[in-house]
């Protein structure tokens, strides 16, 4: 049954990017629970047909590199042709890479600003047009709390964050009133990105309990709740929202050290 609680989803064709997994999977269901038509593009197409298989008919998955222009030229129009004219974007496709500007190569920093950066503007530069012919579109863009503030040793990742906000901010002004283009900024969330990222850690739960205690809330957050934002932003109840970067981080890096309570 379609839940009408985000209306403007019900009906329209969504693209989520990296949408096989962590929160781009989380968005992929959550806007497919609205009654959106969603197209999960992703490198790992069996993770993404499982998904949708696991969803119903109502979300297709895509595999492609969606840091390659002609990949995602193609995909967008095949996904126009089964689905309908996409009218809804999550740029959500995203990878990590560890170290500091002398540690990082050419290549490394090439990849990163590719996935992070780059598919974000190709796939809003294919999506667009189709935006402009139905008169309505809305974007949103998954950047990072490290949009703002820096991990050690996150030099690329860092900068192909802040590089989102900046994006989002470009396209709103761009094709405003017709598109709102709006970019979200989670702290850490529980996805594959997060286990991955500290595969190699011995004590796990020490670190994760270290990650915790960053947040005001003391937990980390769910992917669940990262889709309900985007899920907002893309709905008719943020009618009045563009160009904004709207941090969901547990209030990480809001309270000043020292304490004065007894
Ligand atoms: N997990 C976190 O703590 C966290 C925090 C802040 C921001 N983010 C951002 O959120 C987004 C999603 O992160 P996640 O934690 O769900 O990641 P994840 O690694 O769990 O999932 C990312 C998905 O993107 C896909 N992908 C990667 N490169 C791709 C490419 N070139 N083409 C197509 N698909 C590709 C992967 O196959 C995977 O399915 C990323 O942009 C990430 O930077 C994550």
């Amino acid at each position: 049954m379609v839940n009408d609680a985000y209306p403007g989803l019900s009906g329209k064709t969504a693209i989520v990017t990296g949408g096989a997994k962590g929160i781009g999977a989380a968005c992929v269901q959550f806007l497919a629970e609205q009654g959106a038509n969603v197209a999960c593009l992703d490198l790992d197409k069996e993770a993404g047909n499982s998904l949708a298989a696991t969803i119903g008919p109502n979300v297709m998955s895509y595999g492609l590199d969606v840091s390659k222009s002609s990949l995602v030229h193609e995909t967008v129009k095949k996904v126009a042709e089964d689905l309908g004219s996409p009218t809804l974007l999550v740029n959500n496709a995203g990878i990590s890479h560890y170290g500091t500007v002398t540690e990082t190569t050419d290549q490394q920093w090439d990849r990163i600003l590719d996935v992070n950066l780059k598919s974000y503007f190709l796939c809003a530069r294919e999506v667009i047009p189709y935006m402009l012919s139905a008169g309505k579109g809305a974007i949103v863009n998954v950047a990072s709390v490290q949009s703002f503030m820096s991990q050690q040793r996150v030099a690329a990742y860092c900068a192909s964050k802040a590089g989102i906000i900046g994006l989002s901010r470009a396209i709103a002004v761009d094709h405003a009133p017709t598109i709102r283009c709006n970019a979200i900024c989670p702290g850490t969330v529980d996805t594959p990105m997060l286990a991955d990222a500290i595969a190699d850690v011995s004590d796990k739960e020490a670190i994760l309990q270290e990650c915790r205690d960053m947040y005001l809330m003391k937990r980390i957050a769910e992917p669940l709740e990262v889709a309900q934002l985007v899920a907002y932003l893309l709905s008719n109840l943020s009618s009045f929202i563009t160009g904004q970067a709207i941090r969901i981080d547990g209030g990480i890096g809001l309270e000043i050290g020292a304490s004065v309570r007894d």
